[in-house]
């Protein structure tokens, strides 16, 4: 429902008591309430190291310092409603912002200011696992900063000193809650990873189930079994984990909280288990209640469960402090706690010091990886492959050579916004630290043809199929995977920047995937801002914001520029196509451009490839912008 009192649009603009300095203001707007349960639950995922907020957003502008205080409001809530508050991260919380990344070694700030947060459980994601510096500061700082909390029910970590296989935290965890005194069992699962860095072991999931630990862990008769994971909800290890703990325990409520596919939504697999996820970048928290659970009596377990029948209701809230004052019924002034406040602060502090306002240049207009069609002007993938890659994608001693340069979509991560592009900016949107490697002298007739290839056309397909190593979703975003696999999740998975949207058409050749039709209901009321309009299992009225939907466009798999190709002719015709061309591309794509060389005649391997520049993809971004976009936008 819609409290029309928040649509008088509260004066908010100082955030001198939350946020970070300079961050956007917050925004009023009409928001949906939160319903309790007896059991309710905060949840966070793949933050990847956003915890100072979005910075240029009104909409996300809350930091994790805020959050801290939300939390702590809600917990007194819980407290006088005689109901139980957990706190959730379901991993991914480094890699993808300046405040984890820029930083030697990286996360020197962000594990101190994330452990500031009593969460209740968490687990890891794929991003803790990708190099072995970034495992091993898990377990040595993360693990131990939040002890019996940190699940790790798939996970094993190579001890260096001894070169032992040990669990990388406890297994599962089983506890009572602290007002209503039910039992949860309590996973930590990640999907089934298979590129973790040599000091770490993911299981199946397949073959977790069938571990000693596992079976005799889904027969502690609960009230509530909690599975917490990196896992996508509609991954077939979620439904996997669902069945077996279904099997054992017909009536036990099963609350899923999942992440990865940096979407909102929610997922019903019976009606007493349902899985919520919760957005990414620190853009959303997820609000999941359970009510109705039935505690068991010693005898009549069966019975009593069975009669129970258990509500699931989900909000998606928006890191707007305008809302977060909104569910707590405070003020900006009785907002901020006193331990908020030194979060705030503490993060305020780690992004002076690794100095991520300082910009590199002023980005003339917003550039959209997925607000905005392939190819346009406003595509963030057209900027990249018109004007970035022709210039980056060179080396003096072969600038002549005509070459195709190929570079992912998945490698951009976020989209840019007109106005300062700042140290903070180039993590945001390319935290990888990829770099160009090339095989020279192809014959342009088998290189020409590796792009269609990897944009999912041709006979390379099969060995490019789903679930395989070589799987093609791997080279786009998490986002788009996602809405692939599931078209109902699909303005969940626009970006939600709450700025003046970008509408384009759809113009036949690249339909937008997502468009809303009911523009109509919405058009009436003033001031939505535009966001999330989740579609899940229980409906479209999850998000806490009631926002003007946004079209989310599906891009290609890959970009690829054409660098020192001979001139066109005067009319009009293209130039000749060269006999031989450097086949330029992010090393990140490799086994790909190779498989994909074979089907078109060019018999590579990786003794042919060699590194094309030294520096990252990255640091040449960072200088294009430099020499591009030079300026400050009129900062002092
Ligand atoms: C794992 O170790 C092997 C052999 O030492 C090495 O070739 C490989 O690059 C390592 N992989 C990772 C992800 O660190
Ligand atoms: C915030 O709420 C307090 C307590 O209700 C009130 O005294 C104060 O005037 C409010 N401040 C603002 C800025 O609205
Ligand atoms: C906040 O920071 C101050 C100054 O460092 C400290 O004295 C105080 O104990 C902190 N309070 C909390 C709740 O963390
Ligand atoms: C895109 O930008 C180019 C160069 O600035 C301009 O010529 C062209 O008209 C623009 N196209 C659109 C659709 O705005
Ligand atoms: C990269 O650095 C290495 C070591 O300094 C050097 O030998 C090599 O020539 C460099 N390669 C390129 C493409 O600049």
């Amino acid at each position: 429902m819609i409290l029309e009192s928040a649509l008088v649009a509260a004066s908010l603009a100082t955030v001198a008591n939350g946020a970070q300095p300079g961050a956007a203001a917050p925004v009023a707007a009409p928001m949906r309430d939160l319903d309790w349960g007896q059991i309710n639950f905060l949840h966070t995922t793949d933050t990847h190291g956003w915890h100072g907020g979005h910075l240029q957003e009104p909409q996300y502008s809350a930091d994790w310092g805020d959050y801290i205080s939300f939390a702590e409001h809600m917990k007194a809530k819980a407290d006088e409603k005689g109901v139980d508050l957990l706190l959730i991260d379901t991993g991914d919380r480094i890699e993808g912002n300046g405040l984890y990344d820029a930083s030697d070694p990286k996360g020197k700030y962000t594990y101190d200011i994330v452990r500031e947060q009593p969460i209740d459980v968490l687990c890891t994601g794929n991003h803790e696992l990708y190099i072995e510096d970034s495992v091993r500061r898990e377990h040595d700082i993360t693990v131990p900063n939040f002890r019996d909390a940190y699940l790790a029910s798939n996970l094993d970590y190579i001890e260096p000193q001894t070169g032992n296989q040990i669990p990388q935290a406890r297994r599962y965890r089983k506890f009572k809650t602290k007002n209503q005194g039910l039992t949860v069992v309590a996973f930590g699962f990640l999907f089934d990873f298979d590129r973790a860095a040599n000091n770490s072991v993911v299981q199946k999931v397949e073959d977790t189930i069938k571990e000693d630990w596992f079976q005799k862990a889904i027969r502690e008769k609960p009230d509530l079994f909690v599975v917490t994971g990196h896992v996508g909800l509609r991954m077939k290890e979620f439904e996997l984990l669902f069945k077996v703990i279904r099997q054992e325990n017909w009536y036990t409520p099963i609350a899923f909280l999942g992440g990865h596919a940096h979407v909102r939504d929610f997922r019903k697999f019976d009606d007493k288990a349902y899985a919520i996820a919760s957005g990414r970048y620190m853009e959303t928290i997820g609000w999941l209640s359970v009510d109705g659970i039935k505690k068991r009596a010693k005898d009549s377990e069966t019975a009593i469960a069975a009669a129970a029948s258990p509500t699931f209701k989900r909000r998606y809230i928006d890191n707007n402090l305008y809302g977060l004052h909104h569910h707590t019924g405070l003020n900006e002034t009785t907002f901020p706690t006193e331990h908020g406040r030194n979060v705030t602060q503490m993060i305020a502090k780690g992004r002076k010091e690794l100095k991520l306002d300082q910009a590199y240049g002023c980005a003339p207009q917003d550039l959209w990886m997925n607000r905005a069609e392939f190819p346009s002007n406003a595509s963030v993938f057209t900027w990249l492959e018109e004007q970035v890659l022709p210039a980056i994608a060179t080396r003096d001693d072969r600038a002549d050579v005509p070459r195709l340069a190929i570079a992912n979509t998945g490698m951009i991560r976020f989209d840019i916004f007109k106005g300062a592009f700042t140290v903070d900016s180039t993590y945001i949107v390319s935290p990888f630290i990829s770099k160009f490697n090339y095989i020279q002298d192809v014959p342009y007739s088998a290189a020409k043809r590796v792009l269609a290839m990897l944009n999912g056309g041709g006979p390379v397909f099969s060995a490019f199929e789903a679930g395989s190593a070589l799987d093609t979703r791997y080279l786009v975003s998490p986002e788009q995977w996602a809405f692939a696999e599931r078209p109902q999740v699909a303005n969940a998975a626009a970006a939600a920047e709450a700025r003046t949207p970008v509408h384009l058409q759809g113009d036949g050749l690249q339909k937008p995937l997502g468009s809303e039709g009911d523009g109509s209901g919405s058009k009436k009321k003033p001031d939505l801002i535009t966001g999330y309009t989740t579609k899940d299992d229980l409906g479209d009225d999850g998000d806490d914001t009631e926002h003007e939907p946004i079209t989310f466009y599906a891009v290609p798999n890959c970009v690829q520029s054409e660098i020192a190709f001979p001139a066109a002719q005067q009319d009009g015709q293209g130039g000749e196509e060269p006999d031989k061309v450097d086949l330029v591309f992010v090393d990140y794509v490799q086994p790909w451009v190779l498989t994909a060389l074979k089907f078109s005649g060019g018999d590579y391997g990786t003794d042919d490839v060699a590194v094309y520049r030294n520096q990252t993809v990255t640091d040449l971004l960072a200088a294009w912008i430099t020499d591009h976009w030079a300026g400050d936008c009129g900062a002092k």
